[in-house]
């Protein structure tokens, strides 16, 4: 990895660019419609302590990479870790970046109490290989589960139904 480059945990005065690189992922994964929170939101939940994030720093300051993790709870594993995004800008992939990140991700979540790590990955993306590489394992191909999420407009009629 460059030299140049440091990784630490993000502060509230990250959060912007860090919300510019999310908006870049999801273009990148050609699903740009689906960030629907707000740069508000985000900053407000980054406060409230809802994620963790670590960024990339360049020596002038700007910032070239991201990840956005969080805990969940398993009933068989205790604690989770839960890595939402990991994103390098695109001029700086393959120098080592996105492999620090991760790793510094997972072990902040490892000092946290977390025993295993989950996230998901569009079947198309070359990154598939690059988690690989780093230890992860395709539970889908393993053990053939099906994520489910229950949309926000269903959601929103489960949850304000009188029922
Ligand atoms: C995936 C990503 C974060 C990896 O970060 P990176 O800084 O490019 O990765 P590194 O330089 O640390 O690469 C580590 C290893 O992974 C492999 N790798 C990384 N990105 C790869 C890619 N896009 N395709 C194939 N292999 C890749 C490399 O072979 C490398 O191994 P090597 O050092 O032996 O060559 C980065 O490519 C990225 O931002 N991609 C677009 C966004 C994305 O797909 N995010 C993940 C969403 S699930």
């Amino acid at each position: 990895m460059d030299s140049q480059i440091t990784i630490r945990k993000a502060e509230l005065k990250d959060i912007s660019e860090v919300f510019a690189m999310l908006q870049e992922l999801s273009a990148f994964e050609k699903l740009p419609q689906n960030v629907k929170i707000s740069k508000e939101t985000f900053e407000k939940d980054f406060i409230e302590k809802a994620f963790t994030s670590f960024v990339a720093e360049r020596s002038d300051g700007k910032l070239v990479g991201y990840t956005v993790s969080c805990q969940a709870y398993s009933t068989w594993e205790g604690r989770v870790m839960s890595l939402r995004d990991i994103y390098v800008k695109p001029e700086l992939r393959g120098t080592g970046i996105g492999r620090k990140l991760f790793i510094t991700t997972m072990k902040d979540g490892y000092k946290a109490g977390c025993n295993s790590a989950f996230f998901l990955v569009l079947d198309w993306n070359p990154a598939v290989k690059f988690y690989k590489e780093l230890g992860a394992t395709d539970i889908t191909e393993k053990e053939n589960y099906h994520i489910f999420k229950v949309l926000t407009d269903d959601f929103v009629k489960l949850c304000t139904s009188t029922e």
